[in-house]
Formats: structure tokens, sequence, C-alpha cells
């Protein structure tokens, strides 16, 4: 029997490791057809065999989020390879830790193009496409820091407030179309970046990547009168209802 997302076609971003790698994976558990964006090459092409093993199919497409030119192409081998797209995952982000009266402009410039203008301008570019789609989805990976603020984190926590600022408008924009956009908010997931910013916390107590690629799942596999806007994921150990 197909699978739910047989003949699917979606974008991962970020998709080479950590938390982008295990939502491609599950898609492609779903049979969906995964294009798989980011800058390097060799474990892109790792995603690439997991998400053919999982019973998908992959296109890598060698973007830096940072070029709008790359995102322009991004979408643009999406159409002319596979002529659809019905999911659109904003994952990729990077992280600086600092101080604000420590944070250089260029820091928080970066924070602020990875995280935030990348998946404004991938929205934007991808929206046409996402549009002729019967049911399409965008699912923006903010995070904690998107709904609070942590010290050290400022240049981070603002561009990751910005991502969820600017899904809620498109949400709205979006409401009479068949596209529906969401935002997931996770705490600490054990990945390269948590581990590097975040030594405090012991590994075994963070969340696993494939607990979010599950919820991200969950997003875009259903369809009812039932709307999830937003998720907010935190570690068992953490302090519950943040924000
Ligand atoms: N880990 C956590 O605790 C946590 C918590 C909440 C939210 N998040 C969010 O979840 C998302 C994924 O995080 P992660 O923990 O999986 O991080 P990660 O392991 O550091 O992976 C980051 C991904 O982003 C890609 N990326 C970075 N800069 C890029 C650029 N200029 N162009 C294209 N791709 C770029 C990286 O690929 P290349 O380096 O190959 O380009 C990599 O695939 C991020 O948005 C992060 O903010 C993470």
């Amino acid at each position: 029997m197909a699978k739910r997302l047989a003949g699917s076609v979606a974008i991962v971003t970020g998709a080479s490791r950590g938390i982008g790698r295990a939502i491609s994976r599950a898609l492609a558990a779903e049979e969906a057809t995964v294009v798989l964006a980011a800058r390097s090459i060799q474990p892109l092409a790792q995603t690439a065999d997991l998400v053919v093993q999982a019973g998908g199919r992959a296109e890598v497409v060698i973007t830096d989020l940072a070029r709008e030119a790359d995102i322009e192409e991004l979408v643009r081998t999406t159409r002319d390879k596979f002529g659809r797209l019905d999911i659109l995952i904003n994952n990729a982000g990077i992280t600086h830790s600092a101080r604000l009266d420590a944070t250089r402009t260029e820091d928080l410039d970066r924070c602020w193009t990875i995280n935030a203008r990348a998946p404004y301008l991938l929205c934007r570019e991808a929206l046409p496409l996402l549009r002729q789609a019967p049911r399409a989805f965008i699912v923006n990976i903010a995070s904690v820091v998107g709904v609070k603020g942590y010290p050290l984190q400022s240049a981070y926590t603002a561009s990751k407030h910005a991502l969820r600022g600017m899904t809620m408008a498109l949400a709205e924009e979006l409401r009479d179309s068949s596209v529906r956009v969401h935002v997931v908010c996770p705490g600490g997931v054990a990945t390269d970046m948590v581990t590097g910013v975040r030594p405090d916390i012991p590994v075994q107590d963070l969340i696993g990547s494939e607990e979010i690629a599950e919820l991200v799942l969950y997003l875009v596999t259903r369809r009812g009168n039932a709307v999830v806007d937003e998720l907010h994921v935190r570690r068992a150990t953490a302090a519950p209802w943040f924000g």
C-alpha cells in the first residue's frame, strides 16, 4: 500500500545533519521525494543514502542560504526536476553565543541572514509552486528562544523571534489557500549545535532529533478542520509552559 507522502515532494534545508537529516528520513519513510539543501556535499550525500534506504527519493542541491541566488536555484531545480512542491521545511539554522555587548555586527548579521532572512526568501520563492499543490505545508523550525529570551543568545533569540513572527503573518496571509503554515519551537535537541553551546545539559536529557522529526511528520500528514499552528517542545526535565 502507498505510504502517506507517496508522490509528494519536500524541500528540507539544513539536511546535512542533525534535525534536518532526521526530518528528511522521516519524510522518506512515508515515500516522499526529498530535496536536500545545505552547503556540505559529503554529509548531504550521506543523508541522500539514508533517504533512499528509508524508502524515499533524494535530490541534493548544494545551497548556501546566505545567497539569494542559491535560494532561487533551489526552488528552480525542484520545479524543473519534479514539477511540484508539497512541503517546505525551513530547518537550517546557526547560533551564536555571546553577551549582547560582546556580539559583533557580523555575528548578528549571520544569525539574521540564515535564521530569518533565508526562510523568508525561500517561502516567497516557493509559494507559487506550493500554491499549485492540492495540500501544501510550510514548517519553520524556530526554537524555545523564539518564545523567550536566554542570556548569551541575544542574536540567535532575535532571529528566531523574527522567524516566528513572519510565520504568523504568513499563516494569516495563506488562511484561504491550500498552504498551511506551522512553526515548531524545540528546547535542547541532541545535535552538534546544542552540544557546542550548552555543554551543561547532559546529552541523555536532550530531545532526540527523531522526536522532532516525528512531530513534523504529524504536521505534514494530517489535514483536518483542527489546525496546530505552533508546537512548543520542551525537554522532559525542563520547566513546563515556556513562554
Ligand atoms: N539543537 C537544538 O537544541 C535546537 C533547538 C531548537 C531549535 N533548533 C533549530 O533547529 C534547526 C536545526 O538545528 P540542528 O540542531 O540540527 O543544527 P546543526 O546540527 O548545527 O545543523 C544545522 C544545519 O543547518 C545548515 N546550515 C547552516 N548554515 C547554512 C547555510 N549558510 N546554508 C545552508 N545550510 C546551512 C547546516 O548545513 P551545512 O553546514 O552543511 O551548510 C546543517 O545542516 C536550526 O534552525 C536550529 O536553530 C535546534
